[in-house]
């Protein structure tokens, strides 16, 4: 006869011999690798036989072992009971359910037949827990027999799952192919539904120019011994116009020390603050630590914003009369500080303070006797006159001198006058400077603060960039082939479906492909 061939049901083929293989004629010693079974060819003396040793994987600790082999000599060696009991089994394990799934008619009535054995029979394994809701309905994701699983039953649950480009970019036919059972599995698998293997990531970007030569994104095959310094993201704030999104996402590279900086529009001195000796305070002299302004956020994983009233407020009032401390103005808004402005000196003048008598009117209008008496015309107008005058005449000083000055950064528009000149340039304190990757405080907090941030205490202008690069992470983190260090693989720090790049789903029902 020919000799024993394979064929494979599925298109992604068989292993043999640890290729992939749809077709094969097979030979004594060849190893055929279904699934997570091996299968050996041993020879035999007789010509029309075939001994198959089976190896079973045992999975432990996620390592997969092969047991000792179970020898399958089937053909001549086997009783014609052998032959009847295998062929009853077949019957019962695969040829029922099989019209099963052939006539989908009669699958529920085989199913409620307590008879006969579930589905489960066949499984490599269970399932992993996050799956196990799925119970035995092996058809959720198996939906034609001896067929890989498609991409549409995973999406049928999975509707939200986020691509790893932008799906309205070009970048999306590089994906091509990969199925989401190339980097997921199943069965068996220990602690994870994903394959960790670093290809998954490094088959694309040990090299990306080769995939897309256009790219901007540098090369990473290892984080110890191949990984480019970290870029930040900054919002910087475009033009001067108040409408529409005024701030940009910017790259900042560290080669570029004249780019490197971040552009809040506040003004803050580390230094000044942290000095050692201790700064002035209602209180007397402190000694600021980081957490007096730095405080986790629920997760722990990062810093909650510097918020003027809970950090700073404390020391620096916002009095517009230093000798009067119910001069204060409200913080954030400058209609508001107007508004309070204009108030207190509308007070001022109609109780006739000090300052407001000297205005001509001001003392007749309030003479006893005279309250009743309604101002006339010329009269309001003067009083709103001395009562802008006073309100913008304070205003400046808070907005080119000190208070406001003194942390913002404040512009004048030109040609306009009053309230309008002004403008407090909007406040944009970083929050995530790496979002292409994941970074904890918490998994970190055994460390100093300024055992990463060690420029902190030095640091005079809100304008320094404090946060670490690459090598501070490398005196613990080291690559996948490290021991010494924590051993970290791509996964430990960047997800692959990044939110906010449209659905996977999407680019698979209605490939958009609009190149940027
Ligand atoms: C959540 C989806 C899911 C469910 C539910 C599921 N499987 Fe699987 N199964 C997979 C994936 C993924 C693979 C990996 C092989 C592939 O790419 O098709 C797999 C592989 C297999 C294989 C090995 C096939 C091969 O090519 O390696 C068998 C046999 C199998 N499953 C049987 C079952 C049985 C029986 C059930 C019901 C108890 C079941 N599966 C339920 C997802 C699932
Ligand atoms: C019948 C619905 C269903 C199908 C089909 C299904 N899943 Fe799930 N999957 C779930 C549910 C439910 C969870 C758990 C809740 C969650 O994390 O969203 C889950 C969780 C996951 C997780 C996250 C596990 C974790 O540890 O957080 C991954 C990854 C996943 N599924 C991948 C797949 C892939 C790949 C397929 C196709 C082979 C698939 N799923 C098919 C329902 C399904
Ligand atoms: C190139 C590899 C790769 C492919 C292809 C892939 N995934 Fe994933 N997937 C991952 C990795 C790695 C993670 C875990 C890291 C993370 O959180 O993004 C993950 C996480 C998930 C999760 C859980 C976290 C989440 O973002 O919801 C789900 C669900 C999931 N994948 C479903 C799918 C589905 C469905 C497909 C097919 C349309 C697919 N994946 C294709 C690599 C892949
Ligand atoms: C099929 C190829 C392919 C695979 C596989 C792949 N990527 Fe990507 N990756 C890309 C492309 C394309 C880009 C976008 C490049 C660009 O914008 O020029 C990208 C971008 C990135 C970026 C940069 C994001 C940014 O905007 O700065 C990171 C980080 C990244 N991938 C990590 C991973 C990780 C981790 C894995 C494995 C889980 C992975 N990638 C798997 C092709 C791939
Ligand atoms: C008195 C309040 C205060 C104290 C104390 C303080 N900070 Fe800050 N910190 C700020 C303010 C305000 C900002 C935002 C302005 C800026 O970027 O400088 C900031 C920003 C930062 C940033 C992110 C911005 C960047 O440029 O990198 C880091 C990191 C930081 N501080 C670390 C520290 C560390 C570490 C300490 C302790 C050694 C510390 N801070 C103590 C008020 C404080
Ligand atoms: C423990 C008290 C204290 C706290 C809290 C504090 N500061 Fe200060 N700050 C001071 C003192 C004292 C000075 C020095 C004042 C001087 O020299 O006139 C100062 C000076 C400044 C200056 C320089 C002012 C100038 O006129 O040169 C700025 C800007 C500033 N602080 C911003 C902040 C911000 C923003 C916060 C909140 C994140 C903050 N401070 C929290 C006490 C504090
Ligand atoms: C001690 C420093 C300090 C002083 C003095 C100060 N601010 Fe602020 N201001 C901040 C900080 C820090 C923020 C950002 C966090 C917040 O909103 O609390 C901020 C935010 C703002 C914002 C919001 C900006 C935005 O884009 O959301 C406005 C507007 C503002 N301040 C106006 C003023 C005005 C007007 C004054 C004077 C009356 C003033 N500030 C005085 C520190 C100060
Ligand atoms: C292992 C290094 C490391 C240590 C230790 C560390 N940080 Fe950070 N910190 C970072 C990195 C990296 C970032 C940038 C993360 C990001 O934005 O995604 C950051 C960001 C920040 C930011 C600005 C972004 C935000 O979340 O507000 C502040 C403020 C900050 N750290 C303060 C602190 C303080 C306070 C401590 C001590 C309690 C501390 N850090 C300890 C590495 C560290
Ligand atoms: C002083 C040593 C040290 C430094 C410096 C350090 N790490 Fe870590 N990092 C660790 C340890 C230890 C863990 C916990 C490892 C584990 O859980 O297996 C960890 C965990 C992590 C994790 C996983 C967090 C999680 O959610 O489980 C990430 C991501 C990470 N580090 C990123 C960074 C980055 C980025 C830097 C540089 C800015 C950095 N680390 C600097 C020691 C360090
Ligand atoms: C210890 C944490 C860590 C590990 C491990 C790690 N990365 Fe990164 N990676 C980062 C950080 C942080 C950034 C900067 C994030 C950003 O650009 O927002 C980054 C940036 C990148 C970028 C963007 C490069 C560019 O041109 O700006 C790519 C691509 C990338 N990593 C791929 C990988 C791959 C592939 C692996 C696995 C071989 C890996 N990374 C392992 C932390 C890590």
């Amino acid at each position: 006869m020919g000799g024993l061939r394979v064929t494979a049901v599925s298109s992604r083929g068989v292993g043999v011999n640890g290729r992939r293989e749809v077709r094969a004629a097979l030979k004594p010693g060849d190893v055929l690798q279904i699934g997570a079974a091996k299968l050996t060819v041993r020879p035999s003396r007789s010509r029309r036989a075939v001994i198959l040793e089976v190896y079973e994987p045992v999975s432990e600790n996620g390592e997969v072992d092969y047991e000792r082999p179970d020898t399958l000599a089937p053909g001549p060696r086997m009783s014609p009971w052998s032959w009847a009991l295998s062929l009853g089994f077949a019957a019962l394990f695969l040829l029922l359910p099989l019209s099963g799934v052939v006539m989908p008619g009669i699958q529920d009535p085989l199913r409620a037949t307590p008879l006969l054995p579930s589905d489960a029979l066949w499984s490599p394994g269970p399932l992993h827990t996050a799956h196990q809701s799925i119970g035995n309905r092996c058809d959720a994701c198996h939906v034609k027999p001896f067929e890989a699983v498609r991409d549409q039953e995973c999406l049928g649950c999975h509707a939200t799952v986020q691509h790893h480009v932008d799906i309205r970019t070009a970048d999306v036919s590089l994906f091509e192919g990969r199925q989401c059972t190339s980097c997921h599995m199943e069965h068996k698998q220990p602690a994870t539904l994903v394959q960790r293997d670093p290809r998954a990531c490094t088959d694309c970007h040990a090299d990306l120019g080769h995939q897309k030569p256009d790219t901007k994104v540098r090369n990473a095959s290892d984080f110890g011994t191949d990984h480019p310094e970290f870029r930040l993201t900054v919002l910087a704030s475009i033009g001067t116009s108040e409408t529409a999104s005024p701030w940009r996402a910017i790259r900042l590279d560290r080669d570029d020390p004249d780019h490197f900086v971040e552009r809040s529009h506040l003004k803050f001195s580390h230094a000044q603050h942290l000095d050692p000796k201790g700064v002035k305070s209602p209180t007397g002299e402190r000694i600021l630590g980081c957490q007096d302004c730095h405080r986790p956020n629920s997760s722990g994983r990062d810093m909650l914003p510097i918020r003027m009233e809970t950090n700073c407020s404390g020391c620096h009032s916002l009095l517009f009369d230093e000798h009067d401390p119910t001069s204060g103005v409200p913080h954030g808004n400058l209609e508001a500080v107007y508004k309070t402005l204009r108030e207190h000196f509308s007070h001022e003048y109609l109780q006739q303070s000090a300052g407001a008598t000297s205005f001509g009117g001001g003392r007749q209008a309030r003479r006893p006797g005279n309250e009743q008496r309604a101002m006339s015309e010329a009269e309001q107008r003067r009083a709103r006159d001395w009562v802008d005058t006073q309100s913008l005449k304070i205003a400046r000083e808070l907005l080119e001198k000190r208070v406001c000055a003194s942390c913002h950064e404040v512009t004048r528009v030109p040609g306009l006058s009053g309230l309008e000149q002004w403008r407090v340039e909007p406040v944009q304190l970083t929050a995530n400077w790496m979002p292409g990757a994941r970074f904890d405080h918490a998994a970190h907090v055994s460390e100093t603060c300024v055992s990463c941030h060690n420029h902190a205490p030095e640091s005079k202008h809100a304008t320094d960039i404090l946060i670490p690069g690459i090598s501070r992470c490398r005196e613990c983190h080291g690559g996948t082939g490290s021991s010494a260090k924590v051993t970290s693989d791509c996964l430990m720090c960047h997800p692959f479906h990044v939110p906010n790049r449209g659905l996977w789903l999407r680019t698979t029902a209605s490939p958009q492909r609009v190149s940027r």
